[in-house]
């Protein structure tokens, strides 16, 4: 089950990202679906999980294609309202030729989505094998989902993007697996995150204010992870990024898929197949547009 966002993408391509007060030509533009809580579970929907959303669009025509969106990947949307007091979330995004992007937040909807709005959906959350939330809702409302999964022993994994410096420290505490990517992981530890032991120190500096555990992803390196136990880092492919936009989605999304359903793989492998569901993605424009299907997969995924 996943409690988050819901965007509609707005997306330009252009040669490079402009500068502050700048005007650049862009050579293409496309409408898609994004939101890092939906993009999530579309990621884990489309490896084979069945999978809820608790989220908040507005009455308007990107929120009612998104609802349609949800349909069309088999999401469960008992749990997804329709607010007539705020318009869709939205994200307007710059994608350079290298597949880097920017993206600004307009969260509009998804801030109306309440602690009641989870609490009607605790049979759901109880029923789930994990819950997942971000950071694009308001913190009450995700600290009301991490602690009613905790109640009834539901797994919790945490992705706080985009990274807020004043994060309440009880989402850390409630959160089994807490994963960021290094610049949130600066942001959240106010220290510089460059090399791979910067990931480790700051890792421990989150698991000192009561994270269950710490995965920060690093891009083109792969992702470290560190428990009470373990400690260690998983390469990622080589790729020739096209997009790099929901890539970090679509690691959490299967990572959620694997811990849901592959509960025996170590949580090295579980990661390790999560970031090439990552790299699958960087490899197709768009957020959820390319995200894989199981059937284009290896069968050894599975
Ligand atoms: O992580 C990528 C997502 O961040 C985009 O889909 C955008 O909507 C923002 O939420």
């Amino acid at each position: 089950m996943v409690v988050g966002s819901c965007m509609t993408d707005l997306i330009s391509y252009t040669p490079r990202l402009p500068s502050p007060g700048e005007t650049i030509h862009g050579h293409r533009f496309t409408v898609g679906f994004g939101g890092k809580g939906a993009n999530q579970c579309v990621a884990a929907t489309r490896l084979g999980a069945t999978a809820a959303m608790v989220a908040m669009v507005g009455d308007d025509s990107f929120g009612h294609n998104y609802l349609q969106n949800f349909r069309d990947n088999g999401v469960d949307i008992t749990h997804v309202g329709v607010t007539k007091d705020a318009a869709t979330g939205v994200a307007p995004i710059a994608v350079d030729d290298s597949g880097e992007n920017c993206i600004i937040i307009v969260a509009g909807a998804n801030l109306k989505l309440s602690a009641s709005d989870v609490e009607r959906a605790e049979g759901v959350i109880k029923g789930s094998s994990v819950v997942v939330c971000q950071g694009e809702i308001t913190p009450e409302t995700t600290l009301t989902a991490l602690k009613l999964a905790r109640k009834h022993n539901v797994k919790t994994l945490m992705n706080a993007a985009p990274a807020d410096a004043n994060i309440p420290t009880d989402i850390l505490k409630y959160s089994d697996i807490f994963c960021v990517n290094e610049s949130e992981a600066e942001v959240l530890t106010e220290r510089k995150v460059k090399t791979e032991e910067d990931a480790y120190e700051a890792a421990s500096n989150l698991m000192s204010r009561g994270c269950g555990s710490v995965l920060i992803t690093l891009g083109e390196e792969g992702a470290i992870y560190v428990s009470k136990d373990q400690c260690f880092r998983v390469p990622a492919e080589a790729v020739t990024p096209v997009d790099t936009t929901g890539a970090g989605d679509a690691f959490v999304g299967a990572l959620a898929y694997y811990l849901a359903y592959h509960p025996g793989l170590s949580m090295e492998e579980m990661m390790r197949r999560s970031c090439h569901i990552a790299s699958v993605s960087v490899q197709a424009p768009g957020t959820q547009s390319s995200y894989p299907t199981r059937d284009s997969l290896p069968e050894t995924l599975f």
